[in-house]
């Protein structure tokens, strides 16, 4: 495969991308993850465009939850390396000694242990965060399964699964991965104040920016549920 960065080190594979990790360098302050979605999961400029303006409006709303975006490509994504903490990483360790068997029962055993605390975490039991049902209540979807979730050394829960900007219903009609008014609400409800001397602007550029990323990401599903429309259209 080819290397994006000098140092990448493989870091997991999931069922859509293989993860690496890349290390901080004089001209990177800070360690990124990159991903490289399999052959079968790549999909189009369009969606990759709207999941990087997704990403980063979810990472103005839960900074300390979702990584941030850097890059956002349909073979590739770069996002903030996070710390995902000691339950995760021993799930993939547990993970990577492969299949069940007699040897390994009891690891399999360990890693369903963690896996359904991390599912109880997820459901908001255990650490009491409701950011799950925030999400949700923002009309977002995203996958429950384990592995996407961890809980940093502040009791913080990391997502770090990618998120898809639409999907197709039953009917087969484009659907948003986003609540239009909601999402619209709830960025018009970030403060605006200039106030405090360090994040001086913070707030309010976040807001500004948040707001343009969401009409940027209303344009291209309009684009998408166009197209599509247009191309059933020609067929018939
Ligand atoms: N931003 C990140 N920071 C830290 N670890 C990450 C990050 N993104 C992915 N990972 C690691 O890579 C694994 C697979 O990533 P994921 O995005 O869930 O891939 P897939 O879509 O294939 O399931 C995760 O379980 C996690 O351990
Ligand atoms: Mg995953």
């Amino acid at each position: 495969m080819k290397k994006f960065f000098e140092g990448e080190k493989f870091l997991a594979n999931g069922r859509e991308k293989d993860v690496f990790v890349v290390p901080k360098s004089s001209d990177r302050p800070a360690e990124v993850v990159i991903s490289h979605f399999k052959e079968n999961k790549e999909g189009t400029d369009r969606e990759a465009k709207a999941r990087y303006y997704l990403t980063k409006i979810l990472h103005y709303l839960f900074p300390e939850n979702i990584p941030d975006v850097y890059f956002s490509s349909k073979k590739t994504l770069i996002t903030e390396k996070v710390d995902t903490g000691r339950l995760h990483q021993r799930f993939h360790e547990l993970k990577a000694k492969g299949e069940k068997n007699e040897e390994t029962a009891v690891e399999w055993q360990e890693c369903k242990g963690l896996a359904e605390s991390m599912a109880d975490m997820a459901r908001n039991r255990v650490y009491g965060s409701s950011f799950n049902n925030d999400l949700l209540d923002l009309g977002v979807s995203f996958d429950f399964a384990f592995g996407n979730f961890g809980v940093d050394d502040k009791n913080n829960i990391k997502y770090v699964d990618s998120f898809d900007p639409w999907s197709l219903d039953p009917k087969n009609e484009l659907c948003r991965g986003y609540n239009l008014e909601k999402l619209t609400k709830v960025i018009e409800s970030l403060p605006n104040d200039r106030g405090g001397i360090l994040n001086a602007n913070f707030s309010s550029r976040r807001k500004e920016r948040a707001k343009r990323y969401l009409v940027e990401l209303e344009k291209l599903f309009i684009e998408e549920a166009e197209g599509r429309k247009n191309s059933s259209a020609g067929i018939k």
